[in-house]
């Protein structure tokens, strides 16, 4: 059975078991800043089992990609080590929630490994949660598993977490036993005593009870629910006969692609470690860059950066010293493409954008290396053994260089590197990345409200065809608590049961508006969503109190929401004009839409020319000139992604999703609000254009009287530099070119005279040279602040004296600065410029130092300048030997 008809008769089995097929979600989770990547098929129903949301049936099914790179699920030093970890996995999964549980967990389980995949019952283990009785008793009923075949573990094993927080509970797991012949050398080798290749975990049920907090409390789940997990590449290799997954039909091709690539042979044991790295990290770096996340320096950009990166170092051990990765992605795709579209679609943007990485990472290898040598040598003069926690921290940062990469080389030349340190940099760094991350705040929200919310309906969202409403007051929140009342001049939120405002998402604001009832009004301040649907208002109340229950009229300020639309529209529009005149690997990676302005940010690999620009901006003026219709319609995701509407990288959409059409030009799935054609719009002025990380590039823009605003602004400013040149706004530019000619050929002649001027001064400074022992000595006074012409003014005394000492002084903003200059000849005689000025500028309150034929020094007290010059002579005489 190849993976992919394991793939589907997995889900087949379960869709006639009642579980509705869902699709795979994205590797990067939607809404969820607790967690780096979809690394288990209940990500995307968090919410549901913690009750936050809800779905409109009660079992489900998925094939999921799961990415598992570092933390709590996976070390990334153990894949390519066992024959069973991955960074990319997909895992198969049912789900229940508040249907059924552990019983049918186990029989569903049961059946579909012996009867439908036929394994032979005698070869399968369970191992069970230590208190959980429960299941102990139920393996051996319904499976008939002799008691000595069921291991109880302890929390470790067997008690299941998305993560440090969230949806957790006790597990049980599938074990397959591959035979004596695949045991270890660990005396025993046993389940549960040694974690060998022998003893395969295949599926992982998990009765979901509690909630952990960041405290870690347990609370319990809403619904007791079931999440299971089976991992496809294992159970394959289980129904393939092969020794590892990496031998499946799922991940041979690229092992044998590899081959070709290097021309070496792979062999299965220790050897072939680097093979099947790279074979899974091509498949880690293919669906991270197909689900939008870019190689950068934080969070999900670093880990695919490392990754990246971890495959091209390994590439290298292969013999490789060029970019080679991005030429697997072909492979993946030929090999996965069936099951997931996203990758053919991308397939040459994700190639592009590997093979770019793989360039940089040759750069920055060989820059990182010249910075760690010198690191190295620093060390060694220091007398140190470590390389410091920071050293490394920075060659990671700024070079890209992996830890253990640093490691390894300075093990080579005797050194350790200070890992402690290394963390304590990353971790602040780390914090600062989260901190700043604005999801996190928008989740804490919902989580202050969610628990408190159970008991009502949700909200109606009525805001796409009418302004104004009415709507009943369902609770009220006053600092974080329920309250039954808000008085005049409070501020807090209200849930009504139907609303006009909409609320922030889709990276558009959320509305404001009034809120009015008998004998009372309220300023909407922001409106936003819960997950599960409810809309909440920020409100703070001008007169009258509101109470629970109490109808209100609601009405959406109306021209902050039109100047919203225009930018919202005309941000479809950009999206439509960038794909057309920069290519189709354009995709949105963030916006932002405000009543001001307009911000997008998309996928592009270098700046935009000026004509790039000017293009832009012209395509999107000629849609709103066009007065095209926009419109809306509502159907099935599968059904808008056939008729070919852009959908968003990392969104998560419902079963049923808005597709916002502007004519044919554009077709995109959006909540949004929007114009009821593009000339509403008025015009459209790109603002500005910049990178904003690798890959990733920003504009902005502005519509409708802000565009106006500005165009008057820039006439304004034309007309004022006009009048500054007296002439018509016409004839400035060539003015102003004019000016710049003559002011260039002033330049020259100041050029020529600052010249002269020094060369009169120095023959006149010359007059002024003393003896002292029969050194010349010239201690001088001038008028010289820039401190590059001070040395140039030097050097030039100097080399007019052949042999002789110049120290000059001169005074600026309150400050001294001193330069001294010393032939070669009479350092041989024990003269030292940087020791000469020390004591010299120490009279004229000030310090510095420097070479024996050249030094430089400041004062703080101009007072003492020309004492301190005349000292000069003295410190000569004392000084030549
Ligand atoms: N969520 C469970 C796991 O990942 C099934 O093992």
């Amino acid at each position: 059975m190849t993976g992919n008809e394991l793939r589907e008769r997995f889900l087949k089995f379960f869709a006639s078991k009642g579980h509705t097929i869902v699709h795979s979600s994205s590797l990067v989770p939607a809404n969820d800043p607790t967690l780096l990547f979809t690394n288990a098929g209940m990500v995307q129903f968090k919410d549901v089992f913690l009750g936050l949301d809800r779905r409109p049936f009660t079992r489900a099914t998925t094939a999921q990609k799961c990415v598992r790179a570092g933390g709590k699920h996976n070390d990334l030093d153990t894949v390519g080590r066992t024959a069973r970890h991955h960074t990319f996995f997909e895992m198969l999964g049912n789900f229940s929630f508040g249907d059924y549980f552990k019983r049918e967990a186990i029989t569903y389980a049961w059946e579909f490994l012996t009867r439908v995949l036929e394994l032979p019952p005698e070869r399968l283990w369970v191992t069970v949660y230590q208190d959980d009785d429960e299941a102990y008793q139920l393996w051996q009923e319904i499976a008939g598993i002799p008691a000595e075949r069921i291991v109880r573990m302890g929390e470790k094993d067997n008690f299941w977490a998305m993560g440090d927080t969230g949806p957790c509970g006790p597990c049980s797991e599938i074990i397959y036993d591959r035979g004596p012949e695949h045991a270890c050398s660990s005396t025993p080798c046993a389940l549960g005593a040694c974690d060998c290749d022998r003893w395969l975990e295949i599926w992982n049920l998990v009765f979901m009870q509690y909630e952990r907090d960041s405290n870690g409390n347990l609370s319990p789940l809403p619904r007791p629910s079931i999440d299971t997990g089976m991992g496809l590449e294992r159970v394959a290799s289980v129904l393939q006969g092969v020794d590892s997954n990496f031998d499946t039909d799922l991940l041979a091709p690229l092992i044998k692609a590899v081959e070709k690539i290097t021309g070496r042979t792979y062999d299965p044991g220790e050897a072939g470690f680097p093979f099947r790295v790279i074979a899974d990290h091509a498949r880690s770096c293919t669906f991270l860059i197909a689900d939008g996340v870019l190689p950068g320096n934080e969070g999900r950009s670093y880990v695919l950066r490392r990754i990246l990166r971890r495959a091209a170092r390994f590439g290298k051990a292969l013999g490789i010293d060029e970019p080679f990765l991005y030429r697997l992605v072909d492979t993946v795709v030929a090999i996965m493409g069936g099951a997931y579209p996203e990758v053919v679609e991308q397939q040459e943007y994700i190639a592009r954008v590997i093979e770019q990485e793989e360039v940089r990472f040759h750069e920055t290898l060989n820059d990182g290396l010249k910075v760690l040598n010198s690191i190295l040598d620093r060390a060694r003069q220091e007398g140190r053994e470590v390389v410091s926690g920071l050293e490394a921290f920075t060659l990671y940062d700024t070079y890209g260089f992996p830890l253990d990469l640093t490691e390894e080389i300075a093990g080579e030349g005797g050194f350790k590197v200070d890992r402690n340190g290394f963390e304590k940099a990353m971790a602040a760094q780390r914090e600062r990345a989260r901190a700043a991350r604005e999801d996190a705040k928008a989740y804490d929200f919902a989580l202050a409200f969610a628990g408190a919310l159970e008991d009502i309906s949700g909200t109606a969202f009525t805001g796409y065809d009418q302004l104004e409403d009415k709507g009943t007051v369902l609770a009220l929140f006053q600092e974080g608590a329920r309250v039954t009342s808000l008085e005049a001049n409070a501020t807090g939120y209200v849930v009504l049961d139907r609303t006009p405002c909409y609320p922030e998402g889709g990276g558009q604001v959320g509305d404001r508006g009034e809120l009015k009832w008998p004998g009372g009004q309220a300023r909407v301040e922001d409106t936003r969503r819960l997950p599960d649907g409810k809309i909440v208002h920020q409100i703070n109340v001008t007169a009258g109190t509101l109470v629970a229950g109490q109808e209100v009229g609601i009405t959406v300020d109306r021209e902050r929401r039109q100047a919203t639309a225009r930018n919202h529209t005309v941000t479809h529009l950009l999206h439509r004009a960038l794909k057309n005149i920069l290519g189709e690997h354009v995709n949105q990676a963030g916006s932002l839409v405000t009543p001001e302005r307009l911000r997008f940010d998309f996928t592009h690999f270098a700046p935009l020319t000026g004509e790039e620009l000017r293009a832009v901006e012209a395509e999107v003026n000629q849609k709103i000139l066009a007065n095209l219709p926009v419109t809306t319609l509502e159907t099935s995701y599968q059904e808008a992604k056939a008729m070919g509407a852009t959908a968003l990288f990392g969104e998560k959409y419902g079963e049923r999703v808005r597709v916002v059409k502007i004519d044919a030009y554009s077709m995109e799935l959006c909540g949004g609000t929007h114009l009821g054609s593009t000339s509403e719009a008025g015009s459209f002025r790109l603002v500005s254009e910049s990178g904003i990380g690798a890959g990733v590039r920003r504009v902005e823009g502005v519509t409708g009287a802000a565009a106006l605003e500005m165009a008057l602004q820039d006439r304004q400013e034309l007309a004022t530099i006009a009048g500054l040149l007296k002439v018509p706004p016409a004839q400035a530019t060539q003015r102003v070119r004019h000016l710049l000619e003559q002011n260039k050929e002033n330049e020259r002649e100041l050029a020529q005279l600052r010249n002269e001027l020094a060369s009169y001064t120095i023959d006149r400074l010359l007059d002024r040279v003393q003896e002292v022992a029969g050194v010349p000595v010239l201690p001088a006074r001038v008028q010289i602040t820039d401190p590059e012409a001070l040395r140039e003014m030097a050097e030039r005394l100097r080399s007019r004296l052949g042999s002789g000492v110049v120290v000059l002084g001169s005074q600026h903003d309150g400050r001294v600065n001193f330069v001294a200059m010393v032939s070669k000849d009479l350092v041989q005689r024990g003269i030292h410029a940087g020791n000469l000025l020390r004591e010299v500028a120490r009279i004229a309150s000030g310090g510095g130092g420097g070479r024996a034929d050249m030094a430089q020094a400041g004062g703080k007290d101009p007072g003492k300048l020309d004492q301190a010059l005349a000292y000069s002579l003295k410190v000569v005489a004392a000084q030549v030997r």
